[in-house]
């Protein structure tokens, strides 16, 4: 008897390992009760009787009737965890009570409709919303219309201002635009529209009750802290680019294009599972190096001689890296490459050093223009370290998150952030220097978590220092075999 049960426990444990390698899709997004811990976080900071509105992104069209391939609003996800259009949340500072209903919030969601979802995919819908994002009281969008709410008994109404670029679909009754009609109208337009008020003492009433502004310092201020939660997707994100970047290096040769370097990276993050990339590709070789958001990456040999500068960050489930690594395409940086690349490097560690709780966020910044300034003039690229200049037209610190630049206070560093550190040097043809020095482009980031025992650099996986690039690159590429038919 107690073998058989042995027998059959064991046949389980294999059959279930079997059946739980590799989901059908992923499972590793944030829970819902993470973003219900969000919506009671935002709650706590709402002022007396108010409510906060937050809409989903607009579907935003690319050319005739192709759109961009759909990507939420951060604040919106970050509250919600809803990751389809057309979609709306209300978060009450208290309880409510419709209909004998009692609730602090409620969701609007794309109800389930077989036809659309034959032609866009499937939509969770309002069961959805209830059971996988926890939402209790949930609707369809087209029931928001006749939702009997009374927006005028709220002292305050938060909202963003409607700057997107939301248009109309006239085969959807409920699309986001005529959310935002609906939500204008229970407002009232006048009330929105404080140039169009017909009397001063509306004006007066409106002001007071309106608000465009609070709601997304409230969000900066909750999405600068990263939740634990929220660590574990960005660390994979930023390791997933680090694994991104050695396979560049790996594969690199003078030969090879700004695209396929790009393609290497995204196959890498692919494989990984990430959706996205965070922002455009940055691709430079030689002087496109120095074009800060170069994203045509289309040089079709990145040259001998010539140093490439790759910014790249994988997004993994809505969480983006930013990780910049420059090497040179033969595997060996020339003199003055070297001299300007170990410079960077300087910089940048001496501003990570800085990335202390307490410090101020700005700090690494000066830290690292100072070092560079000085840098530059020992090289005689400037005269002075007090000449004014061009060569690093940026700042260095930036958070990440749900957005490659996330929101964030700029105070003092706390623990939890993450913020990149990312000095730069670019010089380029035709600059007031050495002509030695032209066409070089150099910028070094990576992704920092401020810790309570200092800073931890999450994307340190890649090697930085130039003799490690320069030793990995001399490692075998799994593409060196990689030959495609001629199609010329
Ligand atoms: N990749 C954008 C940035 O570095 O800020
Ligand atoms: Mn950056
Ligand atoms: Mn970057």
């Amino acid at each position: 008897m107690k073998s058989h049960f042995y027998f059959f426990f064991i046949l389980f444990l294999i059959l279930s390992n079997a059946y739980s390698q590799k989901p059908e899709t992923p499972q590793d997004y944030l829970s819902k009760d993470f973003h219900k811990n969000r919506r009671e976080a935002l709650r706590n900071m709402m002022p007396p009787n108010s409510v906060a509105v937050v809409f989903a992104n607009p579907i935003r069209n690319r050319s005739n009737d192709v759109d961009y391939v759909y990507h939420q609003d951060p604040n919106f996800y970050y509250l919600t965890g809803y990751r389809e259009p057309n979609a709306m949340v209300l978060i009450f500072k208290d309880e409510q009570t419709l209909k004998e209903k009692t609730f602090n919030e409620v969701i609007f969601v794309q109800g389930r409709n077989a036809y659309a979802e034959m032609w866009t995919g499937k939509r969770i819908g309002v069961v959805g919303a209830q059971d996988e994002l926890g939402f209790r009281v949930a609707y369809s969008g087209n029931e928001f219309k006749s939702y009997e709410i009374d927006f005028s008994k709220f002292d305050k109404i938060i909202f963003e201002n409607f700057n997107n670029d939301v248009r109309d679909d006239p085969r959807d009754n409920a699309d986001l635009f005529n959310l935002i009609e609906s939500f204008k109208e229970k407002v009232s337009f006048d009330l929105i529209n404080l140039n169009n008020m017909s009397t001063d003492k509306m004006k007066v009433e409106s002001a007071k009750k309106i608000d465009t502004k609070m709601l997304s310092a409230f969000m900066t201020t909750l999405r600068e802290v990263k939740t634990p939660d929220e660590l574990k997707l960005l660390k994979k994100a930023v390791e997933i680019s680090a694994v991104g970047q050695i396979e560049i290096m790996k594969a690199m040769h003078p030969n090879m294009s700004e695209a396929e370097v790009q393609g290497v990276h995204e196959f890498v993050y692919k494989k990984y599972g990430a959706e996205y990339e965070g922002y455009p590709s940055i691709v430079g070789a030689g002087g496109n190096g120095c074009i800060l958001h170069y994203v045509e990456n289309n040089k079709m040999n990145v040259g001998d001689g010539a140093l490439v500068l790759m910014d790249l960050g994988a997004e993994y489930r809505g969480y983006t890296a930013d990780v910049t690594r420059t090497i040179p395409a033969n595997g060996k940086f020339t003199v003055e490459q070297k001299l300007i690349y170990d410079l960077v490097y300087e910089a940048q560690e001496a501003g990570i050093a800085a990335y202390k709780i307490g410090n101020g966020v700005y700090e690494p910044n000066k830290i690292a223009i100072k070092i560079i300034n000085e840098g530059l003039a020992k090289l005689g690229i400037i005269e002075s370290a007090k000449t004014r200049h061009r060569y690093l037209p940026h700042g260095t610190s930036h958070h990440i998150g749900l957005d490659v630049h996330d929101p964030g206070n700029y105070g003092k560093f706390e623990e939890n952030m993450v913020v990149t550190m990312e000095p730069g040097i670019y010089i380029p043809e035709g600059s007031d220097c050495d002509e030695k020095w032209w066409g070089i482009g150099v910028r070094i980031e990576d992704d920092i978590l401020i810790t309570k025992n200092g800073p931890v650099n999450l994307s340190a996986m890649a090697p930085r220092k130039s003799d490690e690039i320069e030793a990995m690159m001399k490692k075998n590429s799994v593409l060196t075999d990689f030959n495609l038919p001629n199609l010329d």
